[in-house]
């Protein structure tokens, strides 16, 4: 961003520091912010990647490396189209600022702490926040995304006797950890798929019929997706079709899950605890806040004896859903049709940013998210991937952007 010629800051915060840059202010202009994450989640299991996570290599057209896609790849297509135009030598024709955060992938405590700064609302002004940081519907259709879940992620510990115990004297007398987390899990969503938290559905905003019919004509085939996720069947709650269940319904999964002996074979024991991480994906108007409340109430109704159950609240954040007639979605389709040679459907994605709407409420700006990356992508996987090509057609489309965006009326 320096070498660019761009105004460029580290922020220190009291964790890692954001990276801010901005472009001469052009009057009467609406003023973009690019966000995105130079953060990422954990490269393990190693031994499954083909070249090491953080050595970058070029591979039958893809940039294999951790953060390829999400989101260093993807932060890069702004860089280098903002670089281009001040290259060119014309003006861009509208600022464009950049803040670049470090904690996306736990929370994005700390951008949250910034935004509460006085100063934050002043140096972050924008009308617009551009996001790259998510996919295009599918290889060569791009996408532009009106709406992210939002996510509440959670730790539960499970207590039982004071240390691990001989299964063979003990067994059969005590509540054991293992079995009752189990038990606990297996009643947090039913057979149809429901979320079995008090109230979990009340502020939950139904899918509206127009919004059904039009993600009906994207014409998702279960069948290929399921054969590219290498599984025989699909399933989520009933009711929904797949994409419903990924974009417009909630949804709980455990990502991970521990108790006992995990080494090589046996070993006879009622262990002291077990444990899982877990995490339910939000919709608009539900909130974190609400949920952790829910589970709360659901651990007191469902405390087993001889077991004593610690939460942690780890982190989250709410969904997010943008009107899809904005004159920036406008703007955005015409840089993305410019690019790729045809126009973006509109779509809803299942992840989650969970620092977009606390942006978008300080900043009173509204949000244009243009995903570059492709649902193959392996992000948060061994082997994460970004096509070379879609890196280009995103610069591309970041050039034209700021063009499009700058005749939005301010
Ligand atoms: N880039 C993703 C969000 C995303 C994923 C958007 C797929 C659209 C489609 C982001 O980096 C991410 O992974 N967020 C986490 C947040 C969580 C760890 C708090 C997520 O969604 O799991
Ligand atoms: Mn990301
Ligand atoms: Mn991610």
């Amino acid at each position: 961003l320096q070498a660019a010629g761009l105004k460029t800051e580290l922020i220190e915060t009291a964790g890692p520091p954001l990276v801010y840059a901005e472009t001469a202010p052009v009057p009467g202009k609406p003023v973009a912010l690019v966000y995105g994450h130079y953060d990422v989640q954990p490269p393990e299991p190693l031994e499954l990647w083909k070249t090491p996570p953080f050595e970058p290599t070029e591979r039958d057209g893809n940039l294999y490396a951790r953060g390829a896609t999400d989101d260093k790849g993807q932060v890069l297509t702004h860089v280098h189209s903002v670089a281009a135009w001040i290259a060119s030598g014309q003006p861009l024709p509208m600022q464009v600022k950049f803040v670049i955060e470090g904690e996306e992938e736990v929370g994005s405590e700390q951008f949250a702490d910034y935004l509460a700064r006085p100063e934050a609302a002043e140096k972050l002004a924008c009308d617009v926040v551009v996001i790259s940081d998510s996919s295009q519907y599918a290889k060569g259709q791009p996408a532009i995304t009106y709406g992210l879940r939002g996510i509440a992620y959670f730790e539960l510990h499970f207590k039982g006797p004071k240390q691990d115990l001989h299964s063979g004297s003990f067994g059969g007398a005590v509540n054991n950890p293992a079995i009752a987390l189990s038990k606990f899990l297996t009643k947090m969503i039913d057979e149809d798929g429901h979320i079995q938290l008090p109230g979990f559905y009340d502020a939950v905003q139904p899918l509206q019929p127009e919004e059904r019919a039009n993600w009906a004509g994207l014409n998702f085939s279960d069948e290929d997706f399921a054969k590219e996720l290498g599984v025989d069947a699909l399933l989520g709650e009933t009711g929904y079709t797949t994409l419903e269940r990924r974009w417009g319904r909630p949804s709980f999964d455990i990502h991970g899950l521990w108790s006992g002996y995990q080494g090589e074979g046996g070993k006879t024991i009622v262990p002291a605890q077990a444990a899982a991480k877990i995490s339910f994906r939000l919709v608009p108007n539900q909130t974190p806040a609400e949920v952790a409340q829910q589970l709360a109430q659901f651990v007191a109704e469902n405390t087993p004896p001889g077991i004593r159950i610690e939460v942690i609240d780890l982190h989250g954040g709410p969904g997010v859903v943008v009107n899809p007639q904005s004159p920036f979605i406008a703007a955005a389709q015409k840089a993305v049709t410019g690019a790729f040679g045809k126009p973006a459907v509109l779509i809803r994605e299942g992840g989650s940013i969970p620092i977009v709407s606390s942006m978008v409420e300080r900043l009173g700006a509204d949000v244009l998210l243009l995903g570059w990356g492709l649902s193959d992508d392996g992000a948060h996987s061994p082997n994460e991937k970004f096509n070379i090509a879609d890196y280009y057609l995103g610069i591309r489309a970041s050039a034209h952007l700021w063009q499009h965006l700058a005749t939005v009326a301010k």
